[in-house]
């Protein structure tokens, strides 16, 4: 006996051909999506060397997620833990080339070396929408829509889901003028982040912690619902004003654009150190599942360390664990279906020659067959085609073989129609 386990990495997942069908379905939506908008599909290498995160992703990534490996020439080496930094560095790297604004996506597969647990993974594959080069606040209206499209496209109706958004640079400016020192700032971004993770009082007593009686004056900011009712609380410079003024006009723009399910929230953080601007965050609202589904936001400065002129840009990242989970919550995913068309029964060995020959015939006018090899009972191979989802199936036996002519049936009407191969072929391509 091998002890050699059966079971896949802790934490990533084997993808069944049912996995993969449902995959595909996935990806397929996303490229319909973000298509439509006129994005383009780029794809770069699982590794990266190490240095490219350091600086330009999350500390808690660094840190402690991040699978890293030292190469043969004793290089540090990284599984892409995230599409953001590989982007920016292409991005950087041919922007002389380029005439900007680029809207780029892509679909990698992602590690972090995290807790498994219910949408948390050690490997995912995210959804990567980005647009490069353009500061307007239409830019954030054509994210923010996208990823609201991406959603009711998948079919969620706008009360299952909620897209919460701040402005990353308005929290820093208010945590600046609470004069706390980098560590405890630090430390304070990172409960903020868990806020809605962790039970209030947790959070609370968190806060008392790290800032004493200013905690107070926070919980309150945090309670805001609307990007009016924080401005007197924060410091009154053109900087402010103008990010204040923004964040109202891109929600106001958005809600004009019927998306009404968006709601200011002042915690918002996203734990990356490259956000400057908009943030924003979509929550599934069901109580089974309330959680954030996926997230993004501006950050108009990480092209800049690569050496590079200023290149805004904007973009998300998607992540299937969650949202395969939110879809199956709703019971939005799809049955499994073969990609065959058609089943070839074979009824004895002594044609299976002949059906091999029909199977080929058919093939060469594209039609997708599935042919017997396995010699196994007839009410066998009807009832494999059958919950294989297969949607024709003929049975080859010695008349068959002898007149050229075959009984093609559609399993689910039951349907029969008999002719040769020409004309089997034109009723399943639908000709
Ligand atoms: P993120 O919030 O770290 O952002 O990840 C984006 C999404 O990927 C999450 O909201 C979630 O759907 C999924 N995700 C992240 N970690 C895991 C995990 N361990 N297991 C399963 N799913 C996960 C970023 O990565 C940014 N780079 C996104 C971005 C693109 N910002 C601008 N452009």
């Amino acid at each position: 006996m091998s002890d050699i386990s059966k079971e896949p990495y802790k934490g990533v997942r084997d993808f069944f051909p049912e996995d993969m069908y449902i995959q595909q379905w996935i990806f397929n939506g996303m490229r319909d999506v973000v298509e439509k908008y006129g994005y383009v599909e780029y794809s770069a290498s699982i590794l990266e060397p190490a240095s490219l995160y350091r600086d330009k992703s999350s500390e808690e990534i660094v840190n402690e997620q991040m699978y890293t490996f030292r190469d043969r020439g004793d290089r540090e080496v990284a599984l892409r833990p995230e599409m953001t930094p590989t982007v920016a560095r292409m991005v950087a790297a041919e922007h002389k080339k380029r005439s900007f604004p680029l809207r780029w996506y892509s679909i990698p597969n992602v590690f972090r070396y995290e807790r498994p647990q219910r949408g948390r993974m050690r490997e995912h594959w995210q959804l990567n929408v980005d647009l490069f080069g353009v500061n307007s606040l239409f830019a954030d209206v054509e994210v923010i829509t996208i990823a609201h499209d991406l959603l009711s496209s998948f079919g969620l109706n706008t009360d299952q889901f909620e897209i919460r958004i701040s402005d990353r640079g308005l929290l820093n400016t208010y945590l600046s003028s609470l004069e706390l020192n980098d560590e405890q700032t630090t430390q304070l971004i990172r409960l903020i982040d868990k806020r809605r993770k962790i039970e209030a009082d947790k959070f609370e007593t968190g806060l008392n912690e790290i800032c004493g009686e200013k905690s107070r004056d926070l919980l309150s900011l945090f309670e805001a619902t609307s990007v009016a009712e924080i401005r007197d609380s924060l410091p009154q410079t053109d900087e402010v004003k103008e990010k204040i003024d923004r964040l109202e006009d891109v929600i106001s723009k958005l809600k004009e654009g019927g998306i009404e399910n968006i709601t200011f929230d002042p915690s918002l953080v996203r734990g990356f150190d490259y956000y400057t601007g908009i943030v924003f965050e979509v929550f599934d609202t069901s109580e089974e599942n309330n959680r954030s589904l996926f997230g993004g936001g501006r950050y108009d400065r990480l092209l800049e360390t690569f050496g590079e002129e200023h290149i805004p840009a904007i973009g998300f990242g998607m992540g299937d664990v969650t949202l395969r989970d939110v879809l199956e919550t709703y019971d939005l995913l799809p049955e499994y279906e073969s990609p065959a068309d058609l089943y070839i029964c074979v009824v004895s060995e002594n044609v299976l020659e002949h059906a091999h020959t029909v199977a080929q015939q058919l093939r060469e006018k594209d039609v997708r067959v599935v042919l017997e090899l396995a010699g196994r009972a007839v009410g066998t191979q009807i009832k494999d085609a059958d919950t294989s989802g297969i949607p024709y199936i003929i049975c080859v036996g010695e008349d068959e073989a002898q007149s050229g002519e075959y009984t093609l049936k559609e399993l689910e009407s039951g349907e029969e129609t008999t002719g040769d191969i020409e004309a089997i072929a034109d009723i399943i391509l639908g000709e």
